[in-house]
This record gives C-alpha cells, structure tokens and sequence, in this order.
C-alpha cells in the first residue's frame, strides 16, 4: 500500500520524532515482563533504534491494557534493551521541559496515553499538545491502529508522518493474505466467534481451504446437530451462514478432558473437549504440505503445555516451506515459549487490529497516513 515510510525521512538527525508504539504486553503479578510475553516490545525496538542512531530525539507513546495501568514495567524492561528516561505524565509542562532538554539520539518513555480520557474520545485538543512536542509522527503501533484514537488518528492529521517499521511489515505481509500465492490454506481457532465470523465468510472467498478448528468450531457442530458436553463454547455465536457450507473444514477428532480420542457426534453431558484430535492434525499437515501460503490465527485445544494441538500444528507449519503468517496472542504466546518464531514467514503482533484489516483491506490508523 502506498504510504509514507520511515525510510523516506531525511534529515532526521536532531528532530523530535514522537513514536505510537504499541508496547501493550501482559504484566506478570510481580510486576515483570516474562521475557515470553514481551514481543510486541522487542518488536517496537526495531523503529525507535533506528531513529535513534540517525540522531533523533525519540518520543515513546504508548498504551497499556484498559485501565490506565503506569507504564513503568515496560519502562524498566526496556532499560534492559536501551537508555532511555522516563516521564510519568502524558503531556504538560513537566513533559515540555523533559522533551525540551532531550539530546539528539536519546529516547523518552511518556506514562499510558489511556491515562489522558481525551486520548479515546480522539479529543483534538490532546493531538495539539502532542503535535507541539515533535517535528515528525511515526506510527508503529499496527496493532492498535483499528482505533480512532488521538494518537492513531489525531495526531497524523497535523505531523508530517509515517510508517515505522513494524507498521510497515504489519502492512505488507498481511496485504499478502489478501491476494495471496495459492493454493492459500486458512486455519482459525480461539474461542470468539463473532469477532472471527466475519474473518471466515472473507476467507471462504479468498482461500482454497479454510479449517475451523478450537472452540470455534463447537457452535458450528452444536449448528450441525452434534452435542459438545460442556466444552468450551460462544452462546453468542450466530452461524447460521456457515452450518450448510460444505467448504468449512471443521477437526474429525478431538481429546476429551478424560484424555480420550473423540470421533462421534455425541460428547457426554459431563465431558468436553480440550484439543484437537490426531487425525485433524494429519489432515491439516496434508493441507499445509500442499498450501504454498498458510495464514493461522487463535489456538486449537489447551495450549498450557508443550504436547498440546496447538504447539503441534505450529510444529507442523514450522517444518513446510509454505509461506506462513500467523497472529493472535495466544498464538504468539506459544511459539515464543518454544522458541520458533524465527521459522514463520511473519508473526503478527495484532490481535483485533489483524481481524479488522483482513476483513476491510484497511484500518482508520492506515488510512491517516495517507
Ligand atoms: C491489542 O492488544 O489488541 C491492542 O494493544 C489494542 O488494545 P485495545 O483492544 O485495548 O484497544
């Protein structure tokens, strides 16, 4: 897609370059990052070192979780990466003076933008102050760029601004989804049906197998007739478009909670199922063996150990040459725990950001860089 892109900047040496980062990790009950959890930070770094050695004053924007939390664990896992301060505020005189006496190549932590109220309301007036403290806006954060908040939306409407480099590779691999190499296999698991409906009716026209697999697919089979015990399930799931579609691959088999193979149609009242079963593993490792592109998003069955579906099928896409591109936290959680990020095509650090661009082609965060 045709934006402006971080390496298009010049002269960036001593220019305020503020940074909308997404930085939005799950915080231990310590109040430390696991290093396991802490891949949207890793990933932020590419944008903000690369700014930083061209000699620019960085501004690190950033939003944590829902209820305003301080930034500061992330502050602190950070030190273990790069020098950088700190100011527990979001705008204002203190943060003025800090950006102020910034050098060039030095970086500065601003507190959780959610902790401004205006920043949600996409309230102009805080895309003011912002714009008062940079030259430049980068927007890193694809993965938050489904809301119009000041800092996604706001402030590009007053900053010369552009693409950073998360954003960028965000953009362009999950671009490839949507016009991709065939044959394309699709894999969706998770639990949420109607934030994932509207992903599988636009894959139903783009892919040449889409599979519905975890706790997706239990409204699909209660749809069909089949009884589910008390597995997981979306009481919300509206499917009635897909109960009738014959091109919806759902698993042949599944492990119960007592840790036997299911293959019949009926589950116990008392049981439910936990994963997928051996021979939709198979099947899928012959569907990923014959997909020149494989696109995954949500878990399979229990992801909480290392013998679980989910940490198979990743084992699976691991091994073929397929270009993969794989999403979802939970997703993401257990390829960093095994450690193979590094053998997917891409890994994308979006959740509902990923669903929503899939499905529109574009994102209100995208669409401000224009
Ligand atoms: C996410 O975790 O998907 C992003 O950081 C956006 O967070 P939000 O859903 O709270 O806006």
């Amino acid at each position: 897609m045709n934006i402006p892109r971080i390496n298009e900047i010049t002269d960036i040496k001593g220019k305020r370059v503020l940074v909308r980062a997404d930085m939005n990790v799950t915080i231990g009950t310590d109040g430390i990052i696991d290093d396991h959890e802490a891949w949207r930070i890793k990933r932020a770094l590419h944008t903000i070192t690369y700014l930083r050695d061209q000699g620019a004053k960085v501004i690190v924007v950033t939003h944590l979780g829902r209820d305003g939390a301080s930034v500061q664990p992330i502050y602190r896992y950070l030190q273990k990466h790069i020098t950088l301060g700190f100011v527990p505020q979001v705008t204002g005189p203190l943060v003025t003076e800090m950006v102020s006496a910034m050098g060039d190549g030095t970086i500065l932590l601003l507190e959780n933008v959610r902790q401004d109220k205006r920043e949600e309301s996409g309230d102009e007036s805080l895309a003011v102050e912002f714009a008062k403290l940079a030259d430049i806006y980068v927007n890193d954060g694809f993965a938050v760029s489904h809301r119009n908040h000041t800092s996604v939306t706001g402030i590009p409407k007053l900053l010369p601004s552009y693409a950073g480099i998360q954003f960028s590779d965000e953009l362009d691999n999950l671009e490839k989804m949507l016009d991709p190499q065939h044959p394309l296999l699709v894999v969706l698991g998770g639990l949420k049906f109607d934030t994932k409906l509207p992903l599988i009716e636009k894959f139903l026209n783009i892919a040449d197998y889409v599979f519905v697999g975890g706790a997706l697919a239990h409204p699909i089979l209660v749809g069909r007739g089949h009884k589910v015990g008390k597995s997981a399930i979306d009481e919300n799931a509206d499917v009635s478009n897909l109960i009738n579609r014959d091109d919806i691959i759902i698993p042949e088999d599944y492990v119960l909670s007592n840790g036997h193979v299911h293959t019949d149609t009926i589950v116990d009242d008392h049981e439910k199922i936990v994963d997928i079963g051996p021979e939709s593993l198979k099947l899928l490792e012959t569907l990923v063996r014959e997909s020149a592109t494989v696109f995954w998003n949500g878990p399979l069955g229990k992801s909480d150990n290392f013998e679980g579906g989910t940490e198979k099928f990743a084992d699976i896409v691991a091994r073929h040459d397929a270009f993969s591109v794989v999403g979802g936290g939970d997703t993401i959680s257990v390829l960093s725990k095994k450690g193979i990020e590094g053998r997917f095509g891409f890994v994308s650090t979006a959740g509902g950001a990923m669903l929503e661009f899939l499905v529109h082609g574009t994102l209100p965060g995208v669409d401000a860089l224009k």
